[in-house]
C-alpha cells in the first residue's frame, strides 16, 4: 500500500466540485494548491465537475430529447457559458474546447436522439467534465502549471453488475479497481501534473458510461485507488464533515478524523458534503481521503482513514434525514407464521424498494423507505399497498425523520444516552433501530418535530460526554468559530474605523458607535430592492438617536411610533414635517388621544378601545392590527401572531370590530400585521400581505396594507442573509393581485442593526474550572438581547484585533445577575485588563432598551 512509483514521488489526487471550477479566481486556487502539492514533490492528478449548473442542463437535453427544439435552445445556453469562460480566463487556442463543441452539435444531430438511447445519453453527460477539464489543463498551463489532459475513460472500466438494469449500467456504473502498476509507472514519463474528469467511465464495449450521482467524488476514489496515492483530496466549499448539520447546529463541531465506516455512515445517513459511494473503493485500497475548503485551503479539514484500534468510543455525529416513509405490516396468519417476512421483502422487491430500517415483533414488521435511495411516490405506494394487502394489514407512516447517531461502539454507550432518551420521550418515536455494525442507533419520528430536536440532542450529547468534543484528535473548532473569519472579511465597517474606535473608547466605555453609511445602504436596499411598497415608516423604538432619526426620514421614510414619549420625541426633532404611524399596545385612553392630538396615524389592535372608548375614535379613519395566527421570529420572545401572544385583533373578532367601528362612525383604511421580528424567510411577508388583502376586500372602506417589519439580518456566519428580491417578487405578486391596495411596511432591526457596536472594556479575569471568564464594563443593562433572547453578537477583542483568537471565553458584565453573559463560549485574542472588546450589530435594540439596572449609568452614544 502507498507504494512510491518508479521515481519515488508520490500520488495525490485532487478533486473540484462544480463551483470550483467555474469562475477565473477558483481556478487561480486550484493552481495555486496543485503548485504546492508539486512543491512537496508529489505528482498530481487533479479530478473535475463540470461547471456549476453544465450537468443539469445537459440532462435536460438527455430528458428533453424528443424536443429538437428545446435541445437546441438548452444547448446554446451550454456553448455560450463555455464561451463566456474561455474568455474569462483569457485563454488563446480555442481549438480544445471547439472540438468538444463540435461533438455536442454532431450529438444534437444524431439519431440516437430521437429515442433518447443510453448510450447518447452517457456521451452527452460526459460533455460537461470534457469541457471542463479541457479548459482548466489550458488554463493551468497557461498559468505556469504545466498540465496535462488525461481522458478519464481509458483508464476506469466499468463492470456490469449482476441484477443491473440497463439504465443502472450505463447511467449509474460502478468501477472495479486496484492498484495499476503500468499506470503508476507510465503516467510520470508524461508529466508531473494532470487533469481528468470526473463522473465517466468507458465499459467493456468501449461505450461511455456515467458513475450516477456523486460521480465526479467517486472518481477521485477510483483513481486514488489506482495509482494507490499518498491521500485523494476533496476540495469543496466546506471545510469537512461536521458533529450535525452546521446550518441548524452552528456549534456543530469540524470532525478532524474519522474512519471508513463511521464516515460511510455519516455520508449515508444524512451529510450531502460526500457521496457515500466514493468511500468504499478508497477503503479496499487503504487510502486515505480528505475533505478540504477551496476557499481556505489553511483550515485543516476531515481526514477519513482506517480504525484505531484503541480509539475510545464516542458519538461522532447527528444527523437527521426527512422524508421518511414508514410501513407497519401486521400478520393476519399465525403467532411467528414461517416465511411471513420472506413473503413480505419479495413484495419490496417487486416493487424496485430498497428498505432502510427494519423492526420485528411477533406479529408485525415495520420498515422504513428512504427517498434517497427509492422513487416513493404514490403510485408506487399505492401498488405496494395493495400487494402487500394480500398478506398482511398495512398501515403507512408519513412523512417522518431519522434522527441518528453515528459513532463506533454504539452498543457500550447507552449508559450515557438517558438526557437523549428522555427528550425523545415527550415525542412519538415509531420505530429505534440499532445497525448490526454497532455503528448507529436510530430513531424515525414525525417529520415535524425533528429539526427543534437535533440542535438541543446535539448539545445534550455533548454534556453528557457521550460526544466525546474535548479529543483534540478527533473534534476540531466549531463551526462558527471556523467561519467567523468568514464574516470580518465581509467587511464590516468598523473593522476599517478600528482606530477611531479604539480613540472614542478612550473618552469612554461602555460606548454606543452608529456609523450612518450602513443605516443608509440599509434604507436604500430596502427602497430600491422591494418596490411594491408604496410607504415605508422607521420603526424608532429600534434605535431612536436623532442623527439616525434624521438620517432615515432624509431617504424617505415616515416614522412609526409606539408610545407619547415617542411621538413627542419625533415632534420636537422634525415638528410636523414628518408622518408618523402609532401602534400602542395596551395602553391607556389618554394614549390614543395623545396619538390622535398630535395627527398620527392611529393603530387599534382591540376591541376594548371601541367598546369603551368609542367617541374618541368618531368620525374618526383609524388602522386596524391583526393578529393572523401565525408568527416568525429569531426568538420565541419576539414573535407577535396567535393566541399566545398580546399582540393585534383575533380574526374570530373581526366582524365584532366593524360593528362596533360602524356604530361609532368609525372607518377602518387600513390593515396592519406585524408577525415578529428578525425573519430570514423571504416568503413571509408575501403571505401576510396576500391574507390581509382577502380581508380587505370584504372589508370594503381599506386603501392600504401595513405588511409590518421583521426583516431579519444573520447574527451568525451559517445565517444565509434576507433574500430581499425574493421578498420584492413575492409582494409584486400580491399587488398585481390586488393593484387596488397600497402596501406599506415599517421595519426597525433591517435599518440599524449593522449600523451599531458597543465597546466595553476589560475589567477583571478570572478562571473557575473548566470556564474562563473575561469581565467587561458593559453589561445585561447595556446590551440586553443576550440575557433576554440568547441572542448572539459577535464579540472581538478589538485592541489585538491581528492576534490569533484562540482563547475560549464566557464575556460577562458587572450586574448581579448569573444571566449577565453577553457571549458564550467564544474565542477571543488573548484578552487583558483594559483591552477593548467589541460587541458586533448592536445598533438595533441596543442602546434603547437598556436600563439603570444595578444604578450602573446607561452607555455614551456616538454617531461617527
Ligand atoms: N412594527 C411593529 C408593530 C413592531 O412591534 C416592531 C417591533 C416593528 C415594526 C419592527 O420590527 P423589526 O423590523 O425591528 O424586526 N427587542 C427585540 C425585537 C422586538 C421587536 C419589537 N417590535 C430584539 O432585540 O430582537
Amino acid at each position: 500500500m502507498n507504494a512510491a512509483p518508479a521515481n519515488g514521488a508520490q500520488w495525490v489526487v485532487l478533486k473540484f466540485g462544480g463551483t470550483s471550477v467555474s469562475t477565473r479566481p477558483r481556478w487561480d486556487k486550484i493552481a495555486a494548491i496543485a503548485k504546492a502539492k508539486r512543491a512537496q514533490g508529489k505528482h498530481v492528478l487533479i479530478v473535475v465537475s463540470a461547471l456549476s449548473g453544465t450537468t443539469d442542463k445537459l440532462k435536460a437535453i438527455c430528458d428533453g430529447h424528443a424536443d429538437a427544439g428545446k435541445c437546441r435552445a438548452v444547448a446554446d445556453e451550454i456553448i455560450a457559458r463555455h464561451r463566456a469562460m474561455f474568455v474569462e480566463l483569457e485563454l488563446k487556442d480555442a481549438g480544445g474546447l471547439d472540438t468538444w463543441l463540435a461533438r455536442l452539435e454532431r450529438l444534437l444531430a444524431d439519431p440516437r436522439r430521437t429515442d433518447g438511447a443510453l448510450t447518447w445519453q452517457a456521451e452527452v453527460l460526459a460533455l460537461g467534465e470534457m469541457m471542463s477539464s479541457t479548459l482548466g489543463a489550458a488554463y493551468l498551463t497557461a498559468s505556469g502549471v504545466a498540465t496535462r489532459w488525461l481522458d478519464s475513460r481509458e483508464h476506469l472500466l466499468s463492470e456490469a453488475l449482476p441484477n443491473q438494469s440497463a439504465w443502472g449500467s450505463y447511467l449509474s456504473a460502478q468501477v472495479p479497481t486496484a492498484r495499476d502498476e503500468a499506470l503508476i509507472t507510465k503516467l510520470p514519463t508524461l508529466g508531473e501534473i494532470f487533469i481528468t474528469q470526473g463522473f465517466m467511465a468507458r465499459n467493456a464495449a468501449g461505450e461511455t458510461v456515467i458513475l450516477g450521482r456523486g460521480g465526479s467524488d467517486t472518481s477521485a476514489s477510483y483513481f486514488g485507488a489506482l495509482l494507490d496515492a499518498e491521500i485523494v483530496e476533496i476540495w469543496t466549499d466546506v471545510a469537512g464533515m461536521f458533529s450535525a448539520n452546521p446550518r441548524s447546529v452552528p456549534n456543530a463541531r469540524l470532525l478532524s478524523k474519522l474512519d471508513y465506516e463511521e464516515a460511510q455512515e455519516i455520508a449515508t445517513t444524512g451529510a450531502k458534503v460526500l457521496h457515500p459511494r466514493c468511500i468504499n473503493p478508497v477503503r479496499e485500497a487503504g487510502v486515505p481521503l480528505a475533505i478540504k475548503d477551496t476557499n481556505y485551503p489553511e483550515f485543516a479539514g476531515t481526514e477519513i482513514c482506517a480504525a484505531v484500534a484503541d480509539a475510545l468510543p464516542s458519538v461522532k455525529a447527528i444527523s437527521s434525514r426527512s422524508g421518511i416513509t414508514l410501513i407497519s405490516m401486521e400478520s393476519i396468519g399465525m403467532w411467528q407464521q414461517v416465511g411471513f417476512l420472506a413473503d413480505v421483502f419479495e413484495i419490496f422487491k417487486r416493487h424496485g424498494l430498497s428498505i432502510d430500517l427494519v423492526s420485528t415483533a411477533e406479529t408485525n414488521v415495520t420498515v422504513s423507505l428512504d427517498p434517497t435511495e427509492n422513487l416513493v411516490n404514490t403510485d408506487v405506494l399505492s401498488a405496494l399497498c395493495t400487494d402487500l394487502a394480500g398478506i398482511c394489514r398495512v398501515k403507512v407512516i408519513a412523512p417522518c425523520a431519522a434522527i441518528t447517531l453515528v459513532g463506533r461502539g454504539m452498543r457500550s454507550m447507552l449508559h450515557k444516552f438517558s438526557t437523549i432518551l428522555a427528550e425523545f420521550g415527550s415525542l412519538r418515536v415509531h420505530l429505534i433501530s440499532q445497525s448490526s455494525n454497532n455503528l448507529n442507533l436510530t430513531f424515525v419520528v414525525d417529520e415535524s418535530a425533528a429539526s427543534d430536536l437535533v440542535p438541543q440532542l446535539h448539545d445534550l450529547l455533548i454534556k453528557a460526554e457521550a460526544m466525546r468534543v474535548e479529543d483534540s484528535a478527533v473534534f476540531g473548532p466549531s463551526w462558527v468559530d471556523l467561519y467567523k473569519k468568514k464574516l470580518v472579511q465581509d467587511a464590516p465597517w468598523w473593522r476599517a474605523r478600528r482606530d477611531e474606535l479604539l480613540k472614542l473608547a478612550r473618552q469612554a466605555t461602555p460606548h454606543y458607535v452608529y456609523d450612518l453609511a450602513t443605516v443608509r445602504a440599509q434604507a436604500q436596499a430596502l427602497r430600491g430592492t422591494i418596490k411594491a411598497v408604496d410607504r415605508w415608516f422607521y420603526a424608532i423604538k429600534a434605535n431612536s438617536h436623532p442623527a439616525i432619526l434624521r438620517e432615515i426620514v432624509a431617504r424617505g421614510f415616515g416614522l412609526e411610533c409606539v408610545s407619547p414619549g415617542e411621538i413627542a420625541h419625533v415632534r420636537e426633532i422634525f415638528g410636523d414635517a414628518v408622518d408618523i404611524l402609532y401602534t400602542p399596545n395596551f395602553c391607556p385612553r389618554a394614549d390614543y388621544a395623545a396619538g390622535i392630538a398630535a395627527g398620527a396615524r392611529v393603530t387599534v389592535d382591540n376591541l376594548h378601545p371601541l367598546e369603551h372608548w368609542g367617541e374618541l375614535f368618531a368620525g374618526r379613519e383609524i388602522e386596524l392590527r391583526l393578529d393572523l395566527d401565525f408568527a416568525r421570529g429569531h426568538h420565541d420572545k419576539v414573535k407577535t401572531g396567535g393566541a399566545a401572544s398580546k399582540f393585534g385583533l383575533s380574526l374570530n373578532e373581526l366582524d365584532e370590530f366593524l360593528r362596533l367601528a360602524r356604530q361609532h362612525d368609525v372607518r377602518v383604511v387600513g390593515l396592519h400585521a406585524h408577525l415578529g421580528s428578525g425573519i430570514l424567510d423571504a416568503k413571509h411577508w408575501k403571505e401576510v400581505c396576500a391574507q390581509q388583502a382577502s380581508i380587505a376586500e370584504k372589508i370594503g372602506t381599506v386603501r392600504s396594507l401595513n405588511v409590518g417589519g421583521g426583516y431579519g439580518v444573520p447574527a451568525r456566519a451559517d445565517e444565509a442573509p434576507l433574500d430581499l428580491a425574493a421578498v420584492a417578487a413575492g409582494l409584486a405578486e400580491v399587488k398585481a393581485a390586488y393593484p387596488q391596495f397600497e402596501l406599506w411596511s415599517e421595519p426597525g432591526r433591517f435599518l440599524v442593526a449593522d449600523a451599531g457596536v458597543l465597546l466595553a472594556r476589560v475589567t477583571q479575569l478570572k478562571r473557575k474550572g473548566e470556564f474562563r471568564y473575561v469581565g467587561v464594563d458593559a453589561g445585561m443593562h447595556t446590551l440586553i438581547r443576550p440575557a433576554l433572547y440568547e441572542a448572539y453578537h459577535e464579540i472581538v477583542n478589538l485592541s489585538r484585533i491581528d492576534e490569533p483568537a484562540d482563547e475560549l471565553v464566557q464575556v460577562v458584565g458587572p450586574i448581579c445577575e448569573s444571566g449577565d453573559v453577553l457571549g458564550n463560549h467564544r474565542r477571543l485574542a488573548a484578552p487583558q485588563e483594559g483591552d477593548v472588546i467589541l460587541i458586533a450589530q448592536a445598533g438595533a435594540y441596543g442602546a434603547v432598551m437598556s436600563s439603570d439596572y444595578n444604578l450602573r449609568g446607561r452607555a455614551t452614544e456616538t454617531v461617527l
